[in-house]
């Protein structure tokens, strides 16, 4: 394939090659009929296939039926690699049956705000389970031979003024928080193809970062694939081709004709170009045998279309997250008196607003699946959709229904105007009017349990004692219905956990003071502090933590055993803990493994998630849960030597069932080869004593001066003095008088103390 790929980039015209790399339409690469050169086909994504019919490509309406799978807020809830892969697999096969060869997805963009409109379309707060669930989905839908699009890289985690908006942050937090998922994803489950986002970086747009898009992405994480223009996201074509960035799309007239003008007049290397051209041909010839012959119809086969219901249905009961349960009110008994309370309960909200939208083959509501496990159930509207009908009259119908039920269930949550791609919401409260009506029916019957349809966090914090149990049901895809009625009578035991926190108030938010930048800079100052790494690093109370989510059994935590086996690069960690069911049914635990690495120099989290895994187990039964922790969960990016590093010394390793609720812990000590940072000419004397080497060159100074000026050293000899004096640069030390250390005295000590690293 690769010699038919030069062959081919060498009989291309100029104006061909420049073709070649942008779209045709909205949705296909472009044919090169004279050279046998074929088109395929990409389409939205990712929680299901939005495939248009030929005639209605160019909107956003309209895509044939396809089933719709939860969106990535409750994927990541499940933290399940092994569901996510499957749900992969059968993207994949309706992929194919779709006539699709390239699905667009996944997003693995940081949850750094609740208020990112696209959060619904992301997995998580923490880039472990971001880029490894990011990675679980790739890995099922390319076993069914169809690429993805790793997307939106990078730093996409805002969408007011998405096409312009700069994100400012340095690159320890890029490298740590932003670039880890992408990097975990890109290097585990080789995506066919990442999308670079609309926003720049540091002032550069992603689709024109050489830094990201070859340096980074291909130099050093080893991508092969190709990189495609989020949808619009093009500003300077022949710069972006000088990038890396391969593909442009959709069609346009501008971009091969910039192209072709820059290589004509000498700013473009046409070799930038045929690397460019090379990465899409192979994509196009990787994927070409998929593409259908034309003889059927595009249509999802109805058994598929059963099979993937249930898929989904699976999916949707393990992402539910149950808050709260006070006094076992959770599960409902069908011999109950029921009350269901809520519009969202026979109209559900199921998935986001924007290119992700799927048609759905089918649709589930909650309310039939409560009918049909429950004799007695009434049901009132409590507010309507699109706020017609009076809420004093609606109000007062739920108040009769709720007088007369033994427990009441009211279905809460945002209309699908509140969160969508294209824009950020303002607050994270739950409609006035939604909560207004809840105090309403708890005063009529405290026994509450709320049902929430949300894609990112709500403020609960001012209306949860209206509540005995809280499901988060966030957004569940076409089968969402059923898998919440499944979990509120037991036949399903809820294991799903947060991906993201749910805090007091938006104000705790570490983003609250710098979202959503309207000014063109969106200042990323809380760093790496995002999500909970913020909330514990200020000691913040918050209303769930990331991690948290119960179940109607228990479970107990014993026999945390640690060991350290190999050095440096090659560092490995075995973690070995037991989980017990301890209650009386069948429940699935996330076992949680954070690591607690304090530094010496740089402001490190409280703690970071570092491994996790997924088991089920019967009443009684226990499991032993092992992991291996390696070199750079233990790691930090270093900002003056800008590469990974770990420090030697004790760090904690901390396992439990939420990032609060820690049930073991231990520590074991590292010891690691530490790379130094050089020593230049600004270097302090804190950093000169801190150098193995620099430390032995002021010893011998100390020395050297002790015999004829011994106040100087004196100077180096006080602890208090070397702490008063620790952050000046040697250099300036040197000058003071009766120490006499020239600029080429100092430059040669800088070379002794290098040398000897
Ligand atoms: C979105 C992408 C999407 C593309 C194609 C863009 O506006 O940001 O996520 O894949 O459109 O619809």
């Amino acid at each position: 394939m690769a010699n038919d790929v030069d062959a081919l980039v060498s009989q291309l015209t100029l104006e061909e090659k420049a073709a070649l790399v942008t779209g045709d339409g909205f949705w296909h690469t472009r044919a090169i009929e004279r050279l046998g050169i074929p088109a395929i086909t990409l389409a939205d994504g990712p929680h299901g296939v939005r495939r248009q019919p030929p005639e209605q490509e160019n909107g956003i309406g309209g895509s044939y039926p396809a089933t719709c799978f939860p969106p990535a807020v409750g994927l990541a809830s499940t933290w399940d690699a092994d569901l996510v892969t499957r749900v992969g697999e059968a993207l994949g096969e309706e992929s194919n049956a779709l006539d699709v060869q390239v699905l667009l997805g996944p997003g693995i963009n940081i949850k750094r705000s609740p208020l990112c409109g696209r959060n619904f379309e992301y997995f998580s707060e923490d880039p472990l389970i971001a880029g490894s669930l990011g990675a679980a989905l790739i890995r099922g839908i390319q076993s069914q031979g169809v690429g993805t699009s790793l997307k939106h890289y990078a730093a996409n985690s805002q969408e007011t003024d998405r096409f312009r908006v700069s994100a400012e942050l340095d690159e320890r937090t890029l490298r740590e928080i932003y670039l880890a998922g992408f990097e975990r994803a890109v290097k585990d489950a080789s995506p066919a193809t990442v999308m670079a986002a609309y926003n720049k970086i540091n002032g550069v747009y992603a689709t024109e970062d050489h830094w990201l898009l070859t340096e980074v992405l291909r130099d050093e994480w080893g991508f092969d694939g190709v990189v495609v223009s989020d949808w619009g996201a093009v500003n300077d074509r022949d710069a972006g081709v000088a990038a890396g960035l391969d593909l442009e799309m959709p069609e346009s007239q501008a971009g091969p004709e910039a192209i072709v003008a820059a290589v004509r007049s000498g700013s473009l290397d046409e070799t930038a170009l045929d690397a460019a051209v090379r990465n899409v041909l192979r994509l196009v010839f990787d994927h070409a045998h998929l593409v259908a012959d034309g003889s059927h119809a595009l249509k999802v086969p109805d058994d598929m279309v059963n099979a993937h219901h249930e898929l989904a249905k699976e999916a949707a009961s393990r992402a539910a997250v149950l808050l709260k349960n006070e006094d076992d009110i959770l599960p409902l008994n069908a011999g109950s008196r029921i009350a269901v309370i809520g519009e969202f309960a026979r109209n559900p909200r199921y998935q986001g607003a924007g290119s992700s939208q799927i048609e759905p083959t089918r649709l589930d509501d909650a309310l039939t699946g409560i009918r049909s496990m429950a004799a007695g159930v009434t049901f009132a509207r409590g507010f309507t959709l699109d706020g017609s009908a009076d809420a004093a009259e609606l109000a007062h119908e739920a108040v009769a229904v709720a007088s007369d039920a033994e427990v009441v269930v009211v279905f809460l949550g945002l209309p699908s105007a509140a969160e969508s791609e294209g824009y950020d919401r303002e607050r994270i409260d739950l409609p006035a009017n939604q909560v207004a009506l809840l105090a309403q029916v708890a005063q009529a019957n405290p026994n509450v349990v709320v049902v929430l349809s949300n894609g990112s966090a709500v403020r609960i914090s001012d209306w949860e004692g209206g509540a005995r149990a809280i499901l988060e049901g966030w957004l569940l895809g076409q089968a969402g219905g059923a898998a919440i009625a499944d979990i509120l009578f037991g036949v399903t035991n809820p294991s799903g956990r947060l991906a993201e926190t749910i805090p007091v108030k938006l104000e705790d938010n570490s983003a609250f003071l710098d979202y959503p930048a309207r000014g063109g800079r969106l200042e990323y100052g809380d760093g790496v502090f995002v999500g909970y790494r913020w909330y514990d690093a200020r000691e913040l109370p918050v209303d769930y933590p990331f991690g948290h989510g119960l179940s109607y059994t228990t479970f107990e935590y014993s026999g945390l055993s640690m060991s350290v086996d190999s050095e440096d690069a090659d560092l490995a960690v075995h973690v070995s803990v037991t989980v017990t069911n301890t209650g009386s049914v069948t429940g699935r635990e996330v076992v949680q493994v954070y690591v607690a690495a304090p530094s010496e120099h740089v402001r490190r989290p409280a703690k970071e998630l570092r491994g996790f895994r997924v088991v089920t187990l019967e009443p009684g039964e226990s499991q032993e849960v092992d992991l291996t922790l390696a070199y750079r969960d233990f790691a930090y990016f270093h900002p003056t030597l800008k590469r990974w590093h770990v420090e030697s010394g004790p760090v904690e390793i901390l396992v439990g069932a939420s990032s609060r609720d820690i049930r073991e812990t231990g520590s074991v000590e590292l010891r690691v080869h530490e790379a130094v940072a050089p020593l230049d000419r600004q270097s302090s004397l804190a950093e000169w004593l801190r150098h193995p080497a620099g430390k032995q060159v002021i010893a011998g100074l100390v020395q050297q001066a002790a015999a004829d000026n011994p106040e100087a050293a004196a100077l180096f000899e006080s602890e208090e003095m070397i702490a008063m004096m620790g952050s000046m640069p040697l250099r300036r030390i040197g000058r003071f008088p009766g120490i006499g250390l020239t600029d080429d005295m100092v430059d040669g000590l800088i070379a002794q103390a290098n040398a000897a690293g």
